[in-house]
C-alpha cells in the first residue's frame, strides 16, 4: 500500500511563562507515530486538552512542532512549498458557521483556493466549483447562495468542497463530525465515504467522542494529555480495548 504520511516521534510543547525569568515549556503532544496509508480512515480521539487539535494544526502545517519527523508523500514537510502543501493536506474545520465568510457568496468561497494556489484562469475555476457543487450533492444554483441561505447540513457540505477544491489526498476533520445532530452527521459521514472510495483519499477525523468515529475508522489512537495510550486497528481497540481511559471514552456514550 502507498504511504501517504508518516509521522515519527512529533512532540509539541507550549512555552507557559517564565520561572526566575527561565522559560516554562508544557509538552502538549507527543511523542506520536504513525503512518496513514492511501485510502485509510485514521481516527483521533480523547478527552478536551488531550492534544488532538495541537497534532491537526502541526499537519495541516498551521502551527510549528518541537521535534519529529513529518513525511508527506515520503518528503519532509517543510520541503514542500505552502501550495504544494496545501494541495496535498487539507483541513475541515470545526463549525462550517464561523469558517464560511457570510459576506461571500458560495461560489467564490470554494473559488478560494483555487484563486490562491493555481493559475486557473475563470472559465475553469467557475466549472470546478460546479464539479465539486455536484460531488457533495448539492446544485450549480447554490454557488449564488450566501452561507446563511442553506441548511446547517448542506454548509457541512459545502465545508467539505471547499476542502476538496485543491484535490487533495488527505483530510483532517478536527471536530467536524462531533458538532452535527445524528441525522445530518450520518449523512455528512456517507458523503466522505462515498468521496473516499471515488477519489481513494485518506482521512484523519478528530473527535473527543469516540462514539461518532466508530464505524468509519481503520485505525484508532486515543490520546491522553498528549500521549498516545492505545493505537491499533479500530475492531482491536473498539472490541478489546486494552486501556481504561479507552473504555471510558467507549461507554460514555453522548458527551
Ligand atoms: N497556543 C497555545 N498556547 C499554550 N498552550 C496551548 C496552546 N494551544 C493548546 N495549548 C494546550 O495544549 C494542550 C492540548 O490542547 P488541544 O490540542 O487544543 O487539545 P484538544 O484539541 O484535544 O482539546 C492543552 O493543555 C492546551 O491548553
Ligand atoms: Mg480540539
Amino acid at each position: 500500500m502507498n504511504t501517504l504520511l508518516e509521522v515519527n516521534n512529533l512532540t509539541k510543547s507550549y512555552r507557559i511563562g517564565y520561572r526566575w525569568l527561565i522559560p516554562q515549556y508544557q509538552r502538549a503532544l507527543g511523542p506520536v507515530s504513525f503512518k496513514l496509508e492511501e485510502q485509510q480512515t485514521l481516527s483521533v480521539v480523547g478527552n478536551a486538552g488531550s492534544g488532538k487539535t495541537t497534532l491537526a494544526r502541526i499537519l495541516v502545517g498551521a502551527e510549528q512542532r518541537t521535534s519529529g519527523q513529518i513525511l508527506l508523500e515520503g518528503e519532509q514537510l517543510e520541503v514542500r512549498n505552502r501550495q504544494q502543501r496545501c494541495s496535498l493536506i487539507r483541513m475541515i474545520f470545526q463549525d462550517a458557521n464561523t469558517s464560511l465568510n457570510p459576506r461571500m457568496r458560495i461560489g467564490n468561497l470554494l473559488e478560494e483556493p483555487l484563486k490562491f494556489a493555481t493559475d486557473m484562469p475563470s472559465k475553469d475555476r467557475e466549472k470546478e466549483v460546479y464539479n465539486k457543487l455536484r460531488q457533495v450533492g448539492l446544485l450549480p444554483e447554490h454557488a449564488h447562495f450566501y452561507p446563511h441561505m442553506i441548511s446547517g447540513g448542506q454548509k457541512q457540505r459545502i465545508a467539505v468542497a471547499r476542502a476538496l477544491m485543491l484535490d487533495p489526498h488527505i483530510i483532517v476533520a478536527d471536530e467536524a463530525l462531533s458538532v452535527l445532530d445524528m441525522s445530518v452527521r450520518s449523512q455528512v459521514i456517507n458523503l466522505l465515504l462515498k468521496l473516499q472510495n471515488e477519489m481513494g483519499l485518506s482521512y484523519i477525523f478528530v473527535s473527543h467522542n469516540i462514539n461518532v468515529v466508530r464505524h468509519v475508522s481503520d485505525q484508532v489512537m486515543v490520546l491522553d494529555q498528549g500521549k498516545v495510550i492505545e493505537f491499533g486497528d479500530a475492531e482491536q481497540v473498539f472490541n478489546h480495548p486494552e486501556n481504561d481511559y479507552t473504555r471510558k471514552l467507549l461507554y460514555n456514550l453522548g458527551h
